[in-house]
């Protein structure tokens, strides 16, 4: 049976504005109370300010007054599943460090991580603080 998650992501690709570069993706955040929060890559004219479909799922998530997610799935329409860009990583490091992370295709083949696994040393608030050392 496909995880419900795996299922949001997929539908939520659908919804991709991938007009330059076709190459759609979709995310599904799970947040701790069950919720699931989608996303889809937003592209832009301008190329530069395209936003990937992880970092739309963790903003909607945040601005629906969510801050910890415990699951991440992402779909993608490749053989090789398409793991989450460095910026994404960072960004996921903040809202869902110790996520599991799903990734997935249209097949139904999945491969799981973490995000510490992706994103080894992540920066964070911590360093902000200026702890003593
Ligand atoms: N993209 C994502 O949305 N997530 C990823 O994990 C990789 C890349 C998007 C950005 C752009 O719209 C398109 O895929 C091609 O890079």
């Amino acid at each position: 049976m496909t995880d419900p998650l795996v299922t949001a992501a997929t539908e939520a690709r659908e919804r991709a504005f991938a007009p330059y570069s076709k190459f759609r993706v979709g995310a599904a955040l799970e947040a701790e109370d069950g919720t699931v929060i989608a996303g889809c890559n937003v592209e832009s004219a301008s190329y530069g300010l395209t936003t990937c479909a992880e970092r739309v799922a963790v903003f909607t998530g945040v601005a629906r007054g969510f801050r910890c997610f415990k699951r991440v799935a992402i779909v993608a329409d490749t053989a090789a599943l398409t793991p989450p860009c460095g910026a994404c990583r960072q960004i996921l490091w903040e809202f869902a460090p110790d996520a599991e992370v799903i990734l997935a295709n249209l097949t139904g083949r999945t491969e799981r991580f973490t995000v510490r696994e992706l994103l080894p040393r992540g920066f964070d608030a911590k360093q902000l603080a200026r702890e003593e050392y």
